[in-house]
Protein backbone atom coordinates (compact mmCIF):
# COMPACT_ATOMS: atom_id res chain seq x y z
CA UNK A 1 0.00 0.00 0.00
CA UNK A 2 1.59 3.12 -0.85
CA UNK A 3 2.14 5.24 2.42
CA UNK A 4 0.23 8.76 2.40
CA UNK A 5 3.25 10.95 1.74
CA UNK A 6 3.94 9.14 -1.73
CA UNK A 7 0.40 9.54 -2.74
CA UNK A 8 1.05 13.14 -1.81
CA UNK A 9 4.36 13.48 -3.82
CA UNK A 10 2.47 12.13 -5.97
CA UNK A 11 -0.61 14.58 -6.73
CA UNK A 12 0.61 18.05 -5.54
CA UNK A 13 -1.78 20.05 -6.12
CA UNK A 14 -4.39 18.18 -4.82
CA UNK A 15 -1.48 17.14 -1.51
CA UNK A 16 -1.56 20.64 -0.85
CA UNK A 17 -5.90 20.96 -1.40
CA UNK A 18 -6.14 18.11 1.08
CA UNK A 19 -3.43 19.48 3.50
CA UNK A 20 -5.14 22.88 3.61
CA UNK A 21 -8.76 20.94 4.06
CA UNK A 22 -7.18 19.69 7.23
CA UNK A 23 -7.47 23.34 8.79
CA UNK A 24 -10.90 23.59 7.83
CA UNK A 25 -12.76 20.67 8.51
CA UNK A 26 -14.05 19.92 12.04
CA UNK A 27 -12.00 17.50 14.32
CA UNK A 28 -15.55 14.91 14.10
CA UNK A 29 -15.84 15.12 10.34
CA UNK A 30 -12.44 14.85 10.04
CA UNK A 31 -11.75 11.49 12.22
CA UNK A 32 -12.51 8.27 10.83
CA UNK A 33 -15.73 6.43 10.63
CA UNK A 34 -15.89 3.78 13.64
CA UNK A 35 -15.75 0.04 11.94
CA UNK A 36 -18.75 -1.97 12.83
CA UNK A 37 -16.52 -4.16 15.64
CA UNK A 38 -15.72 -0.92 17.56
CA UNK A 39 -19.09 -1.44 18.71
CA UNK A 40 -17.74 -4.69 20.79
CA UNK A 41 -15.24 -2.12 22.69
CA UNK A 42 -17.33 0.24 24.02
CA UNK A 43 -18.71 -1.88 27.06
CA UNK A 44 -15.31 -2.21 28.17
CA UNK A 45 -13.28 0.74 26.96
CA UNK A 46 -15.68 3.27 26.81
CA UNK A 47 -17.26 5.65 23.96
CA UNK A 48 -14.55 6.73 21.71
CA UNK A 49 -12.21 4.40 23.42
CA UNK A 50 -12.41 6.94 26.85
CA UNK A 51 -12.68 4.05 29.78
CA UNK A 52 -14.67 4.60 32.38
CA UNK A 53 -13.48 1.46 34.61
CA UNK A 54 -10.66 2.49 36.01
CA UNK A 55 -8.39 -0.73 35.87
CA UNK A 56 -9.46 -0.84 32.24
CA UNK A 57 -6.94 1.11 29.61
CA UNK A 58 -8.70 3.80 27.42
CA UNK A 59 -7.80 3.62 24.11
CA UNK A 60 -8.59 7.31 22.57
CA UNK A 61 -5.29 8.54 21.53
CA UNK A 62 -3.06 5.82 21.92
CA UNK A 63 -0.36 5.83 18.91
CA UNK A 64 -1.75 3.71 15.40
CA UNK A 65 1.35 1.07 15.63
CA UNK A 66 0.98 0.50 19.47
CA UNK A 67 -2.56 -0.38 18.97
CA UNK A 68 -2.29 -2.71 16.28
CA UNK A 69 0.58 -4.54 17.79
CA UNK A 70 -1.35 -5.03 20.71
CA UNK A 71 -4.33 -5.86 18.73
CA UNK A 72 -2.45 -8.78 17.25
CA UNK A 73 -0.62 -9.76 20.41
CA UNK A 74 -4.42 -10.12 22.27
CA UNK A 75 -5.93 -12.16 19.00
CA UNK A 76 -3.14 -14.74 18.68
CA UNK A 77 -3.41 -15.34 22.91
CA UNK A 78 0.44 -14.13 22.53
CA UNK A 79 -0.82 -11.48 25.36
CA UNK A 80 -3.57 -13.36 27.54
CA UNK A 81 -6.26 -10.72 28.79
CA UNK A 82 -9.17 -12.81 29.86
CA UNK A 83 -11.36 -10.45 29.63
CA UNK A 84 -10.65 -10.39 25.74
CA UNK A 85 -11.11 -13.92 25.21
CA UNK A 86 -13.15 -13.92 22.33
CA UNK A 87 -13.77 -10.39 21.83
CA UNK A 88 -11.04 -10.18 18.47
CA UNK A 89 -12.06 -13.87 17.08
CA UNK A 90 -12.46 -13.25 13.41
CA UNK A 91 -10.84 -9.83 12.87
CA UNK A 92 -8.59 -9.90 9.76
CA UNK A 93 -5.33 -7.97 10.16
CA UNK A 94 -7.34 -4.84 7.99
CA UNK A 95 -9.80 -4.90 10.47
CA UNK A 96 -7.55 -4.73 13.31
CA UNK A 97 -5.63 -2.40 11.48
CA UNK A 98 -8.97 -0.13 11.18
CA UNK A 99 -9.81 -0.33 14.70
CA UNK A 100 -6.02 1.17 15.17
CA UNK A 101 -6.77 3.69 13.03
CA UNK A 102 -10.25 4.86 14.34
CA UNK A 103 -8.89 4.76 18.01
CA UNK A 104 -6.05 6.36 17.47
CA UNK A 105 -7.80 8.94 15.93
CA UNK A 106 -9.96 9.83 19.07
CA UNK A 107 -9.31 12.80 21.28
CA UNK A 108 -8.56 11.11 25.03
CA UNK A 109 -10.79 12.70 27.83
CA UNK A 110 -9.11 15.25 29.85
CA UNK A 111 -7.93 13.58 33.47
CA UNK A 112 -11.09 13.18 35.23
CA UNK A 113 -10.29 13.74 38.94
CA UNK A 114 -7.63 17.09 40.26
CA UNK A 115 -4.02 15.72 41.37
CA UNK A 116 -2.88 16.20 45.01
CA UNK A 117 0.10 18.55 44.19
CA UNK A 118 2.56 16.80 46.76
CA UNK A 119 1.82 13.28 45.34
CA UNK A 120 2.19 14.51 41.20
CA UNK A 121 5.28 16.41 42.13
CA UNK A 122 7.00 13.01 43.45
CA UNK A 123 5.78 11.03 40.42
CA UNK A 124 7.21 14.08 38.16
CA UNK A 125 10.54 13.67 39.91
CA UNK A 126 10.59 10.17 39.29
CA UNK A 127 9.76 10.03 36.14
CA UNK A 128 12.37 13.02 34.80
CA UNK A 129 15.09 10.56 36.42
CA UNK A 130 14.02 7.87 35.56
CA UNK A 131 14.15 8.98 32.00
CA UNK A 132 10.43 7.94 31.07
CA UNK A 133 10.01 10.22 28.45
CA UNK A 134 13.04 9.66 26.65
CA UNK A 135 10.38 6.68 25.25
CA UNK A 136 7.15 7.98 25.77
CA UNK A 137 7.83 11.71 24.42
CA UNK A 138 8.16 14.81 26.84
CA UNK A 139 4.07 15.23 26.74
CA UNK A 140 3.64 11.67 27.63
CA UNK A 141 1.37 11.14 24.28
CA UNK A 142 3.54 7.84 23.44
CA UNK A 143 5.27 7.06 19.73
CA UNK A 144 5.13 4.21 17.65
CA UNK A 145 5.63 1.05 19.49
CA UNK A 146 5.77 3.52 22.44
CA UNK A 147 2.11 3.98 24.25
CA UNK A 148 0.37 6.78 25.57
CA UNK A 149 0.41 7.33 29.06
CA UNK A 150 -0.77 10.96 29.34
CA UNK A 151 -4.45 10.96 31.59
CA UNK A 152 -4.85 6.99 31.12
CA UNK A 153 -6.58 5.71 34.31
CA UNK A 154 -4.37 6.09 37.46
CA UNK A 155 -5.44 2.16 38.79
CA UNK A 156 -4.80 1.03 35.41
CA UNK A 157 -1.04 2.44 35.29
CA UNK A 158 -0.36 1.26 38.87
CA UNK A 159 -1.76 -2.54 37.89
CA UNK A 160 0.06 -2.40 34.49
CA UNK A 161 3.54 -1.00 35.86
CA UNK A 162 3.53 -3.76 38.73
CA UNK A 163 2.76 -6.31 36.75
CA UNK A 164 5.71 -5.46 34.32
CA UNK A 165 7.72 -4.89 37.61
CA UNK A 166 7.27 -7.99 39.24
CA UNK A 167 5.36 -10.44 37.00
CA UNK A 168 6.60 -9.25 33.29
CA UNK A 169 3.80 -11.41 30.77
CA UNK A 170 4.30 -13.10 28.01
CA UNK A 171 3.66 -10.64 24.89
CA UNK A 172 4.98 -7.97 27.04
CA UNK A 173 7.94 -5.45 26.11
CA UNK A 174 11.02 -6.36 28.43
CA UNK A 175 12.59 -3.01 27.35
CA UNK A 176 9.53 -1.75 29.86
CA UNK A 177 9.80 -4.15 32.39
CA UNK A 178 14.07 -3.08 32.98
CA UNK A 179 12.74 0.59 33.05
CA UNK A 180 11.10 -0.47 36.36
CA UNK A 181 13.86 -1.75 38.02
CA UNK A 182 14.12 -1.00 41.78
CA UNK A 183 11.22 1.19 41.80
CA UNK A 184 8.82 0.58 45.00
CA UNK A 185 5.48 0.22 44.98
CA UNK A 186 4.74 3.51 46.58
CA UNK A 187 7.04 5.22 43.49
CA UNK A 188 4.31 3.26 41.32
CA UNK A 189 1.70 5.01 42.65
CA UNK A 190 3.38 8.49 42.34
CA UNK A 191 4.22 7.66 38.79
CA UNK A 192 1.08 6.33 38.26
CA UNK A 193 -0.74 9.92 39.90
CA UNK A 194 1.55 12.20 38.12
CA UNK A 195 0.91 10.25 34.89
CA UNK A 196 -3.03 9.99 35.54
CA UNK A 197 -2.98 13.81 35.47
CA UNK A 198 -0.98 14.94 32.32
CA UNK A 199 -3.30 16.55 29.91
C1 LIG B 1 -15.00 -7.47 28.48
C2 LIG B 1 -14.14 -6.31 28.49
C3 LIG B 1 -13.34 -5.97 27.24
C4 LIG B 1 -13.79 -5.87 25.93
C5 LIG B 1 -15.19 -6.12 25.40
C6 LIG B 1 -12.66 -5.43 25.15
N1 LIG B 1 -11.55 -5.26 25.96
FE1 LIG B 1 -9.71 -4.60 25.38
N2 LIG B 1 -9.00 -4.83 27.29
C7 LIG B 1 -9.76 -5.19 28.39
C8 LIG B 1 -8.93 -5.19 29.58
C9 LIG B 1 -9.39 -5.53 30.99
C10 LIG B 1 -7.62 -4.80 29.17
C11 LIG B 1 -6.37 -4.59 30.03
C12 LIG B 1 -5.75 -5.88 30.44
C13 LIG B 1 -4.53 -5.70 31.31
O1 LIG B 1 -4.70 -5.35 32.47
O2 LIG B 1 -3.43 -5.87 30.81
C14 LIG B 1 -7.72 -4.58 27.72
C15 LIG B 1 -6.64 -4.19 26.92
C16 LIG B 1 -6.75 -3.83 25.59
C17 LIG B 1 -5.66 -3.31 24.81
C18 LIG B 1 -4.25 -3.02 25.31
C19 LIG B 1 -4.26 -1.58 25.82
C20 LIG B 1 -3.04 -1.14 26.56
O3 LIG B 1 -2.97 0.06 26.86
O4 LIG B 1 -2.15 -1.94 26.88
C21 LIG B 1 -6.15 -3.06 23.55
C22 LIG B 1 -5.39 -2.47 22.38
C23 LIG B 1 -7.56 -3.43 23.57
N3 LIG B 1 -7.90 -3.90 24.81
C24 LIG B 1 -8.40 -3.28 22.48
C25 LIG B 1 -9.73 -3.71 22.46
C26 LIG B 1 -10.60 -3.58 21.30
C27 LIG B 1 -10.21 -2.91 20.00
C28 LIG B 1 -11.81 -4.14 21.66
C29 LIG B 1 -13.03 -4.31 20.78
C30 LIG B 1 -12.83 -5.05 19.53
C31 LIG B 1 -11.69 -4.58 23.05
N4 LIG B 1 -10.42 -4.31 23.50
C32 LIG B 1 -12.69 -5.19 23.77
C33 LIG B 1 -11.11 -5.51 28.37
C34 LIG B 1 -11.94 -5.58 27.25
C1 LIG C 1 13.32 2.12 26.54
C2 LIG C 1 11.99 2.65 26.32
C3 LIG C 1 11.08 2.81 27.52
C4 LIG C 1 11.34 3.46 28.70
C5 LIG C 1 12.63 4.13 29.16
C6 LIG C 1 10.11 3.40 29.46
N1 LIG C 1 9.13 2.74 28.75
FE1 LIG C 1 7.24 2.38 29.37
N2 LIG C 1 6.88 1.28 27.69
C7 LIG C 1 7.78 1.14 26.64
C8 LIG C 1 7.18 0.26 25.63
C9 LIG C 1 7.81 -0.16 24.32
C10 LIG C 1 5.90 -0.09 26.13
C11 LIG C 1 4.89 -1.04 25.47
C12 LIG C 1 5.11 -2.38 26.08
C13 LIG C 1 4.53 -3.49 25.31
O1 LIG C 1 4.26 -3.33 24.12
O2 LIG C 1 4.39 -4.58 25.90
C14 LIG C 1 5.75 0.56 27.42
C15 LIG C 1 4.63 0.45 28.23
C16 LIG C 1 4.41 1.16 29.39
C17 LIG C 1 3.19 1.12 30.17
C18 LIG C 1 1.93 0.33 29.85
C19 LIG C 1 0.93 1.23 29.19
C20 LIG C 1 -0.24 0.51 28.59
O3 LIG C 1 -1.16 1.21 28.14
O4 LIG C 1 -0.28 -0.73 28.55
C21 LIG C 1 3.38 1.96 31.24
C22 LIG C 1 2.38 2.27 32.35
C23 LIG C 1 4.72 2.51 31.14
N3 LIG C 1 5.32 2.00 29.99
C24 LIG C 1 5.29 3.40 32.03
C25 LIG C 1 6.64 3.80 32.00
C26 LIG C 1 7.27 4.57 33.05
C27 LIG C 1 6.56 5.14 34.27
C28 LIG C 1 8.60 4.71 32.70
C29 LIG C 1 9.73 5.32 33.50
C30 LIG C 1 9.91 4.75 34.84
C31 LIG C 1 8.77 4.03 31.43
N4 LIG C 1 7.56 3.49 31.04
C32 LIG C 1 9.97 3.93 30.72
C33 LIG C 1 9.03 1.69 26.54
C34 LIG C 1 9.69 2.37 27.56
Amino acid sequence: MPSKRSVLSGAPLAGALLFLAGFFVSPTQAQPAAPASAARCVACHGANGNSVIPTFPSLAGQPKVFLENHLVLIREGMRDIPAMKGQLDGLSDKELGALATYFSAQTPAAPRTTPQPETFERGKVIAKNMLCASCHESNYAGRDQMPRLAAQHETYLRDVMKQFRDHPAPGRDTVMSASLHGLKDADLADLAHYLAHLK
